[in-house]
């Protein structure tokens, strides 16, 4: 059911530093910081040759990922994206086999204007997992 990997996330506490780390020591490239009010984040996308890398900073004073980074003050992997073709088929089936959709289920516009949805960590062996419809 699961494709690609669409990408890994990471929170950071400084995004200029961390996109630095990227692109003038790992040598990858970069693209410039974008705000996305409506999930609480400012993203960095890190392209690599066979998926990308998210940086995530919080965004306002109710980001989701706020207590994620006062939890990891230096940053953390916060969760990886696998696309699907069909994400509300996805979810179906999930959800027929006991797996728990975070939030009210129904899929929201994610960073890259694609359908995604959340699945809880406890279900994927501690790993919060994205679903993008590709
Ligand atoms: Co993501």
């Amino acid at each position: 059911m699961i494709g690609r990997l669409n990408h890994v996330a990471i929170v950071v506490p400084d995004l200029a530093a961390a996109s630095a780390v990227y692109r003038d020591t790992l040598g990858a490239t970069v693209s410039a910081p974008v705000d996305l009010p409506a999930h609480g984040v400012t993203t960095v996308f890190v392209e690599l040759p066979n998926t990308k890398i998210e940086l995530l900073h919080p965004l306002g004073a109710d980001s989701p990922i706020a207590k994620f980074l006062a939890n990891n003050a230096s940053g953390g992997i916060h969760h990886v994206c696998y696309e699907v073709d069909d994400i509300l088929a996805a979810r179906d089936r999930l959800k027929e086999q006991g797996m728990r959709v975070l939030g009210d289920g129904e899929p929201k516009i994610g960073a890259h204007d694609k359908p995604v949805l959340f699945l809880h960590p406890k279900d994927f062996m501690g790993t919060l997992v994205e679903l993008e419809q590709a």
